[in-house]
């Protein structure tokens, strides 16, 4: 069955935990697998820009990230939460996307052709500079972005308040529901 990789950048287990498990939950009513990676506890380097990965075939840094590079070698599709800190994702998930993406472009271009999307989640502001972001990396990845009935973000600050927000989690349900079903058509 083919896969869906989705990570949650946060280090709560809060809104975009819960977010990203409505999305998973309509992927999976679609018929594909998910699973998803957590990088709370985890603690993601950046880059060092050392360029072994071209010849060891996976990142030189031996902080837990080349099993989420296994992984998502193992699936058609990548979706990415974070929540909103200052207007920008969280550090660390752009740490891990850096070295991913690094990783692709210098072994076999294992990103290519994966669909998938980011989703922000805020308190009041700061998604859609936090999706165009988010979007440098897809689309520098020959990756294939889906929409949806509006932008991939919600609103919420406290655990719970994220859920309740009804066209963001509508949202959200349908850009799942269009990655499941853009995979089907194009495998
Ligand atoms: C350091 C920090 C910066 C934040 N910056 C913003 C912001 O720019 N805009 C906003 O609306 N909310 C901001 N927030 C609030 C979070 O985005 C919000 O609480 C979100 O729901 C957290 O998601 P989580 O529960 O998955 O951790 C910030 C929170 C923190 C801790």
């Amino acid at each position: 069955m083919e896969k869906v990789l989705l990570i949650c950048a946060s280090p709560r287990k809060g809104n975009t935990a819960q977010v990203l498990s409505e999305c998973a939950r309509v992927i999976e009513d679609n018929g594909l697998e998910t699973e998803t990676v957590y990088l709370r506890g985890k603690k993601i380097e950046s880059c060092t820009a050392c360029g072994k990965c071209a010849k060891i075939q996976k990142c030189n840094i031996d902080d837990g990230l080349n099993d989420i590079i296994d992984k998502l070698r193992e699936s058609k599709g990548f979706i990415v939460g974070t929540p909103v800190y200052f207007g920008t994702a969280r550090g660390d998930l752009m740490a891990a996307l850096q070295r991913i993406g690094y990783v692709s472009m210098s072994t076999d271009n294992f990103l290519s052709w994966k669909v998938g999307g980011p989703i922000a989640v805020a308190r009041r502001g700061g998604q859609t500079s936090t999706i165009q972001e988010l979007l440098m990396f897809y689309l520098i990845n020959d990756m294939i972005v889906p929409g949806s009935t509006y932008w991939n973000m919600v609103f919420g600050l406290e655990r719970g308040e994220a859920i309740e927000d009804e066209e963001g989690i509508r949202t959200i349900k349908r850009f799942g529901e269009n990655v499941a079903n853009l995979i089907k058509k194009i495998n």
